[in-house]
């Protein structure tokens, strides 16, 4: 049996976590497995009932789970919310306290959708590459950091920290190399070593872990210049290694490259159960519509089967079901081309599930 804690969270967040679940129930039926699925509150729906982003009890049960499952958080209702209560707090604190540091995004481009990228078809055809995001350090949570007012009167002063230790550095960089002894062999770890002390260290202990690892390549870039080799030639990339800001930028670059951030999934691993999420957003604008593209919350399940409770075949044949899917010209408003069917977010769930019996 395996227990799956469900955040089905704000905006598009439960309409995607909805095709999720229909997934879910189809593979316990079809291959016979036993998932049990319990729901809980994080971001702004938890604020408007518990007044907190994300509850001490969430937590547990989520520390508790075999996997958790996250559609997305966030949204303008909760602009105006103090700060350290925001929506996207809930989320850091549920990474922070699942221990999950590192956070794989692959950027695979599916079927024929190197068609609709913005870039060259035949720059991003066949592209596939992991971005491993450090996740749970770096200036998203590094101390000093707050507001202030300056002493001269003359306004305020915002300070965040970059901060990375010897151990975080390490742990990620093995997670990367050991990606790439399964993959193609090739780590590009991204830094500013040029500029910062925190990427000097990065890479120091980068080159380090590396000497046990002699069978993968490792090459370094800094992150500006990575920005540019994304779209000047990404297939160069096997696996990406970086911080959690630098991830952060260059996984949404990263996702426009296959064709719509609605494609990219997501798993966090690391000491305790992992955390899944597609890497789009709320995406407050197309809530409630019924036109946001499930395929990245889909493909996060796939993810979950493989890492969380190594079932590689029914992860593989979920991949297979939404390539079917999109080879059959089914489409949601954003990957959609004309000649295609248009489909709406729960009919595309159900053409996955339809496919995925086939
Ligand atoms: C992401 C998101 C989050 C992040 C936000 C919502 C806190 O942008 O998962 O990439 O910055 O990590
Ligand atoms: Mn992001």
């Amino acid at each position: 049996m395996y227990k799956i804690l469900l955040f089905p969270g704000d905006g598009i967040g439960p309409e995607v976590t909805e095709q999720a679940l229909r997934l879910i129930r189809k593979i316990g039926e079809s291959f016979h497995l036993v998932f049990e699925i319990e729901e809980d509150l994080l971001g702004g729906c938890s604020i408007d009932r518990h007044g907190a982003p994300l509850t001490p009890e969430a937590l547990k049960r989520a520390q508790n789970a075999d996997a958790v499952y996250l559609g997305a958080v966030g949204g303008p209702k909760w602009d105006d919310v103090d700060p350290s209560l925001r929506p996207e707090k809930g989320l850091l604190a549920l990474r922070k306290g699942l221990g999950a540091f590192a956070n794989l995004r692959p950027v695979k481009v599916l079927g024929d959708l190197a068609r609709i990228s913005t870039l060259k078809e035949e720059v991003v055809r066949g592209l596939d590459f992991v971005i491993v995001r450090e996740l749970t350090g770096g200036i998203y949570f590094g101390e000093p950091r707050g507001i202030s007012t300056l002493a001269d009167g003359r306004g305020e002063k915002g300070i965040n920290t970059e901060v990375y230790t010897t151990p975080e550095i390490e742990r990620i960089a093995r997670k990367a190399f050991e990606l790439a002894r399964r993959r193609g062999r090739k780590v590009t770890s991204v830094d500013k070593a040029n500029v910062l002390e925190s990427s000097r260290l990065w890479r120091k202990v980068v080159v380090e872990v590396h000497k046990d690892y002699p069978d993968v390549t490792l090459d370094h870039r800094y992150v500006d210049d990575c920005a540019m080799q994304l779209i000047r030639n990404p297939r160069q990339f096997d696996v990406m290694v970086t911080t959690n800001m630098f991830g952060d930028i260059l996984s949404d670059e990263a996702a426009m490259l296959t064709g719509s951030i609605g494609m990219l999934p997501s798993a966090s691993v690391g000491a305790g159960a992992a955390l899944y999420e597609p890497v789009h957003g709320s995406a407050p604008d197309i809530a409630g519509k019924n036109i946001a593209n499930p395929l990245a919350a889909i493909l996060s399940v796939a993810m979950m089967l493989e890492y969380s409770f190594n079932l590689h075949e029914v992860a593989h044949a979920v991949e297979k079901a939404v390539v079917k899917t999109l080879a059959e010209g089914f489409r949601t408003a954003d990957i959609f081309e004309q000649g295609m069917n248009r489909v709406s977010c729960s009919d595309m769930g159900s053409r996955v599930l339809h496919n995925l019996s086939a």
